[in-house]
């Protein structure tokens, strides 16, 4: 039998359907609310607002639960890679040997950047933030190649998607080489999607690309991990951005920037950056965990809470073995993975932490691991962004196919009424 929820506001009865996810969520259907009633609802940060309902990821933050396309995110991260997880997001469907080939060789077709865009990235200074440099370019790819706008008929939408996810690793790569005064080349076709995003980042001029298998896997697993959170600030900026039929290039363009907060995306960094002044601080952990506490002191345990997850995210637990396991075989003694470890036991046990159930988030040991794998610090985030294209891309497709309405909001406005106007002379 279908639910409703019924609204009484001032004599008036109003009926609304429930709709019910394939989880068994619930929500109100208020489709027709303002219609009817003459009245809006208001929810700042949108705690509980649905703004679409889609079957890409579903999570449940207070069990820990994350999983793609119905496959867990601990059985993903074990055993796909990162290329299989992409098209599995985009498409729908773990893709069978034929199509994974086929869809990484539309990939390998698409990897050249063009040259002019060098001029566009050497106009920016090397202390500019690898994020807005990355935001810039993406944007700017739609002027070479023009024709990645029209996203009119599924296979336009195609070669849109096959050409970002061949572009973007390039210009992830030189934006951090441009950083370190390395010259800027080209992938490796026969070499696999990840393999190729790092060789294309670590090459030196004057040795030999060499393969380290632990680092490969570690950075596959990474990118799995962060691939889709479903309405999260960047994807909710995609899709919006992509909702007034901006291009797809656009629309990603400014996730990267949604994603480049501290809030977000930007955790990452401002993760190792804390560990670190908490190191050179003299390691006193249970003076930052009081600054966090202090009301007063706008510091805040970075890598610790999350919006939707009450509970442990279940991607920090599996980077926090991880990390363990990568800097093991790597033969790196970190301190910071000390502090880190010990930041995490002391708020566990805390009880300001343990009321707002506040635990350590994807963020909190990432920057760890990227750590370990010489990545520089202010290029976490743009990390962050290669893992969560596929998902941007995703949830952007999802919501052009179903021709959803062009994204916006309604307020409530309390400003002034009505005033009349005075000339600058008699203020
Ligand atoms: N350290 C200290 N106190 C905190 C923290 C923290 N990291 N996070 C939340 N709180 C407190 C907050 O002060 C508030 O306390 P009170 O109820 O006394 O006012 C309470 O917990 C609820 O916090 P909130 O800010 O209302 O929660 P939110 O859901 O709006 O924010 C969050 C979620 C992730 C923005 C927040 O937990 C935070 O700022 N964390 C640190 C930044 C971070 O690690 N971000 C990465 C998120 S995961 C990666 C991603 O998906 O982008």
């Amino acid at each position: 039998m279908s639910k409703t929820a019924i609204l009484e506001f001032e004599g008036k009865r109003y009926e609304f359907p429930v709709i019910e996810g394939t989880e068994k969520e619930l929500a109100i259907d208020i489709k027709t609310l303002r219609g009817t009633t003459g009245m809006i609802t208001i929810d700042p940060g949108y705690k509980n607002t649905g703004s679409c309902e889609s079957a890409i990821t579903f999570l449940d933050g207070e069990k820990g639960i994350l999983r793609y396309r119905g496959y867990s995110i601990e059985d993903l991260a074990k055993d796909a890679d990162f290329l299989e997880v992409a098209y599995l997001l985009i498409f729908g469907e773990l893709p069978s040997k034929e199509e994974l080939t086929k869809f990484h060789n539309d990939i390998k077709h698409e990897s050249h950047v063009d040259e002019e865009m060098k001029k566009i990235l050497d106009g920016f200074p090397k202390s500019a933030h690898p994020m807005g440099v990355l935001s810039s370019l993406t944007s700017a790819l739609v002027a070479f190649n023009p024709s990645s706008v029209d996203v009119s008929s599924e296979e336009a939408m195609y070669n849109s998607i096959v050409r970002i996810l061949a572009k973007f690793p390039v210009l992830v790569a030189w934006t951090m080489r441009k950083k370190k005064g390395l010259p800027l080349d080209y992938g490796d076709d026969s070499l696999g999607y990840v393999e190729n995003i790092h060789k294309m980042m670590f090459k030196r001029p004057n040795k030999e690309y060499t393969k380290d298998k632990i680092v490969i896997d570690a950075l596959d697993k990474l990118l799995i991990l962060h691939a889709d959170h479903e309405q999260n600030c960047s994807t909710s900026t995609v899709r919006i951005v992509g909702s007034s039929h901006a291009g797809l290039f656009v629309s990603l363009s400014a996730g990267v920037s949604a994603l480049w907060g501290p809030l977000h995306g930007g955790a990452n960094q401002a993760v190792l950056e804390m560990l670190e002044a908490i190191d050179a601080d003299g390691g006193d952990t249970k003076k930052y965990m009081a600054k966090a506490k202090d009301k007063n002191d706008p510091f805040r345990l970075m890598g610790f809470g999350h919006r939707v997850y009450k509970n442990f995210d279940p991607r920090a637990k599996i980077i926090k073995k991880s990390a363990d396991e990568v800097l093991g075989r790597l033969g790196i003694d970190d301190p910071i993975l000390d502090i880190a470890k010990g930041l995490e036991k002391e708020a566990l046990e805390d009880k300001y932490f343990v009321d707002r159930k506040l635990y350590p988030n994807v963020d909190f040991y990432s920057g760890i691991i990227y750590r370990a794998l010489g990545i520089p610090t202010d290029m976490f985030t743009v990390m962050f962004a290669l893992g969560r294209l596929p998902g941007w891309i995703a949830q952007w497709r999802e919501m052009r196919l179903k021709g959803e309405p062009i994204g916006r909001p309604r307020q409530v406005y309390i400003g002034e009424n009505l005033r009349k106007f005075k000339p600058v002379n008699k203020r």
